[in-house]
């Protein structure tokens, strides 16, 4: 069967910013997030503390942290790759944590500058500076299905490089499909690979980007198997500069749409959540990428 409850991770204000080529103003990034608060989101994840030469678009993380009205009962998550970033994150104030590694090797060159084995190095010390100040620290792994330069990636190898971050003190692990080439089975096996290897589906969540259109396909899969938090993005916005071929993340939208269908809960107002991304769509100067935002939207 499905989970009763899901939890919505809501990526648009970095995933889905990230790779946007004009710079967003800090007042609609805090618009934006304020927006999605509303339509009652609770996880919001922010922003980046990388470094601003590698991801400009997020070049105002401090400002925006500054900026923010962060409310009860409402998470923020931000990026961080390494103890320079921790260090703005502390001076921040950032309660939730999120690192960032890759399951391929070459992955691992483009978007950290560093490889396979020596990116968990480089976020030993932040996973334990974190916890020890009682943040909370998530784990992304990319490249979970297919990498546009290495091709399919073995299941055995994701499950390895994600068994290390969960090892490390991660709470929480989200499998990447980067440049959205996943489809069902395959999500499937990888699943399965976690299970045989001990780790539990509540210590996992789901982040598909949408590039061949199989993100909501997959998702279901992955509630089916027992995962019960998906990472998703208001409107469809989305992308990684550093991956060739990456498009939008499952958009929020149609995620709460299947959810809506299915009776499962999530505590998010579709409307509002409509409104938000026709508005953002505005600020943006183009249509959303979300059918659902596009069939609703007046
Ligand atoms: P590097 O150049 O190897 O860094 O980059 P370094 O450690 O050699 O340091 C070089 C200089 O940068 C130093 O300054 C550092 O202080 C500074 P200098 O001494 O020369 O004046 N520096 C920093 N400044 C500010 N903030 C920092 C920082 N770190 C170093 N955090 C680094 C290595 C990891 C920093 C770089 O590769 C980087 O920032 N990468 C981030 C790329 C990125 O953000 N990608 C997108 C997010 S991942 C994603 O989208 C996938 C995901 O959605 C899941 C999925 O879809 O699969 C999560
Ligand atoms: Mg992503």
């Amino acid at each position: 069967g499905f989970p009763d409850r899901v939890t919505i991770w809501e990526v648009g204000p970095r995933d889905g910013l990230q790779n946007e080529k004009e710079i967003v103003p800090v007042e609609v990034k805090l618009e934006f997030l304020d927006r999605l608060a509303d339509a009652g989101l609770t996880t919001l994840e922010a922003t980046s503390f990388v470094h601003p030469k590698w991801v400009p678009q997020l070049a105002d993380a401090e400002q925006l942290l500054e900026g923010l009205k962060q409310r009860d009962g409402v998470r923020y998550p931000v990026l961080v790759p390494n103890e320079r970033g921790l260090d703005r994150a502390f001076a921040a104030g950032v309660k939730h944590i999120a690192i960032f590694a890759s399951a391929t090797e070459t992955f691992a060159q483009r978007n950290l500058n560093s490889t396979l084995d020596t990116q968990f190095g480089m976020f030993e010390p932040v996973v334990s500076r974190a916890t020890e100040g009682d943040i909370e620290v998530r784990g992304y792994l990319s490249m979970c299905f297919g990498d546009p330069w290495e091709g399919p990636v073995p299941a055995s190898q994701v499950v390895a490089a994600g068994k290390r971050l969960l090892d490390m003190g991660c709470s929480q692990l989200s499998l990447g499909d980067t440049i959205g080439v996943a489809t069902a089975g395959q999500v499937e096996a990888v699943l399965g690979g976690f299970t045989a290897a001990g780790v539990p589906m509540s210590a996992l969540a789901v982040h598909f980007h949408d590039t061949y259109g199989q993100a909501l396909a997959n998702t279901l899969v992955a509630l089916r198997c027992g995962v019960s938090t998906v990472d998703s993005s208001a409107g469809g916005l989305g992308g990684c500069p550093y991956a060739e071929s990456a498009t939008g993340n499952l958009a929020t939208e149609d995620l709460v749409w299947t959810l809506d269908g299915l009776g499962i809960e999530h505590g998010a107002d579709l409307d509002k959540l409509v409104e938000t991304s026709a508005w953002m769509a505005g600020k943006l100067g183009r249509p959303s990428a979300s059918r659902v935002v596009n069939a609703l939207a007046r």
